[in-house]
């Protein structure tokens, strides 16, 4: 059986961990027969602890206790562990089992057909130390649902409604494109893109917007990002192995938790302001319909709506809204550079549909197939969130032909559906004929699953789609995208928390 590189490395590391432990000195024969028992004594106790009950699903084989710690849980690592094991396999990270689903035919049944079974989120140590379980993303049970329920209401009723935020995205696209305009040579847009996608986010949660010049909210925003792209490092994963460990050491995990306590006084520092002039029967935005609902759920404790559960709630919509549209939108300009034809042909159809004299709106989406495509592709291609977020079973299960017990922790390759062979006419070559049929009329795709599916699905995804639209359609009717001179960006990303295109200008 031909093994990963990485996987072969970890055998490696078993081999000469269990060496270490257990040094066996030459030409000592009584002594080495002495200590090889200790040695499989740990074997033994290692099997016992963690055996695997029938039909579990396979995986690479894991160090005594430790687990399969030197196999990096990245996408492109797991996408080559899957084609050894399967469709279905698992890993041991320390204690923790996780199981690994790839494909559209897997990924379906686990989220869609077991629609029931892996709603709940497993136990996180990197991330429960900062979300604690509360709020929306990291929750379960009760809480969750009452917090999803709060958030999607709160999305689908901001201000008047669908038309105000349009309008909001309106407005933040005149900010950014003067922002692009007031640029003088080649420049990077990763800030300027990130500062106009949190500024939606900001008026959902905050009222307001926040100048791009804004020294403390970039500041924030610096940290945030810095979290994402840390959160993805293989040594911060470590600290889920041995949290009472490396609490007291440093490491990667310390920023996270340093910058996390940075934004969540400044998100505190916002809720204080808003308490001072709190109007109950004039909401201004999410943090005073949450003031409300804390009113409303007194009597009902296990809702968690409390100052804390708000505090999250803010972070999980800052967290999650942020990065993946900005990290989306960095992927799209990237491939407009890459493939100046099919931006040719997207401001070709802005030029027919909107012109010069208006700004791009939603209704306009139905008349632009080619753009709609274009912007679908650029999401399946760009893959921004490779491996979903985790889940674990709330019940015992059976998934393809394996069980899988209650407790155990799922992630879904989001990844391995949105490249599937199976699927996709031409996975690996970005094609925005994949979501036109043969009239050019935009045809939806199964396989689409970019912002995952069933109960734990998205619930920002039509924003998301939304801001997309605009900001992509209102860049390109004003600016033409190139390569600075020079040089090449590559298509390669970079494995943070997001999957993100690598910066297009060389620092
Ligand atoms: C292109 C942009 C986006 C992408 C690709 C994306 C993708 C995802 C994915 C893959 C998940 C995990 C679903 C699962 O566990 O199965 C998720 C969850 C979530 N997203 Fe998004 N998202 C985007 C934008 C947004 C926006 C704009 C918001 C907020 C307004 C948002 C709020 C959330 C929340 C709150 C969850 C957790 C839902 C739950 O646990 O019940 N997302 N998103």
């Amino acid at each position: 059986m031909l093994l990963p590189g990485r996987e072969r490395c970890a055998r490696l590391a078993a081999a000469l961990y269990l060496d270490c432990f257990f040094f066996l000195p030459p030409g000592r024969c009584e002594l080495s027969a002495l200590l090889r028992f200790p040695r499989c004594l740990v074997h033994r106790l290692d099997i016992i602890k963690y055996r695997n009950p029938s039909s579990f699903p396979p995986g690479p084989w894991p160090l005594p206790f430790l687990g399969n710690v030197f196999t990096e849980i990245d996408f492109r690592n797991v996408n080559k562990l899957a084609e050894v094991y399967g469709a279905i396999f698992s890993l041991r990270v320390g204690s923790e089992k996780i199981i690994i689903v790839s494909g559209y035919k897997m990924v379906k049944e686990a989220l869609i057909t077991q629609i029931d079974s892996f709603v709940d989120r497993p136990n996180v140590p990197l991330f429960h130390k900062v979300f604690k379980g509360i709020g929306t993303i990291l929750s379960n049970g009760y809480l969750w649902r009452m917090h999803r329920k709060f958030a999607v209401s709160h999305l689908r009723t901001f201000g008047d409604g669908k038309k105000s935020l349009e309008l909001r995205i309106q407005q933040e696209c005149v900010h950014l494109c003067n922002a692009f305009r007031a640029e003088k040579g080649p420049f990077n847009p990763m800030v300027t893109l990130n500062s106009a996608v949190s500024n939606i986010i900001s008026c959902l949660i905050f009222g307001q917007r926040f100048d791009y010049h804004d020294e403390y909210y970039q500041q924030i925003l610096r940290l945030d990002t810095e979290c994402i792209q840390l959160i993805g490092s293989p040594r911060a994963q470590l600290y889920n192995v041995c949290p009472w460990l490396l609490e007291y050491l440093p490491g990667p995990h310390q920023t996270i938790f340093s910058n996390y306590k940075q934004i969540t006084d400044f998100l505190r520092g916002e809720i204080i302001k808003h308490r001072e002039d709190w109007d109950p029967s004039n909401p201004r935005d999410l943090i005073d319909n949450y003031l409300t609902e804390m009113e409303k759920k007194k009597s009902d404790p296990e809702a968690g709506f409390n100052i804390e559960g708000l505090v999250v709630t803010c972070l999980d919509l800052i967290e999650a809204g942020t990065e993946t549209a900005t990290t989306t939108l960095r992927w799209g300009l990237l491939f407009m550079m890459k493939f100046p034809e099919i931006q040719e042909k997207v401001q070709a159809e802005i030029d027919r549909v909107i012109g010069q004299s208006r700004q791009p709106c939603l209704a306009d989406r139905v008349d632009m197939p080619y753009t709609e495509a274009v912007i679908h592709e650029m999401q399946r291609f760009g893959d921004v969130v490779p491996l979903g977020f985790p889940k674990k079973a709330v019940k015992d299960t059976k998934l393809g032909d394996y069980f899988i017990p209650k407790g155990t922790s799922i992630t879904v390759n989001l990844s391995s559906v949105l490249h599937d062979p199976n699927e996709w006419e031409t996975p690996d070559t970005f094609n925005p004929g994949h979501f036109l049929n043969e009239n050019g009329q935009f045809r939806k795709r199964d396989a689409f699953l970019p912002f995952s599916a069933g109960k734990r699905a998205c619930l920002g995804e039509q924003l998301a789609r939304q801001e997309l639209f605009l900001y992509f359609t209102s860049l390109l009717q004003q600016f033409t995208i190139s390569k600075c001179p020079g040089e090449e960006p590559s298509l390669e990303g970079e494995i943070w928390f997001t999957y993100a295109p690598a910066p297009y200008q060389k620092e």
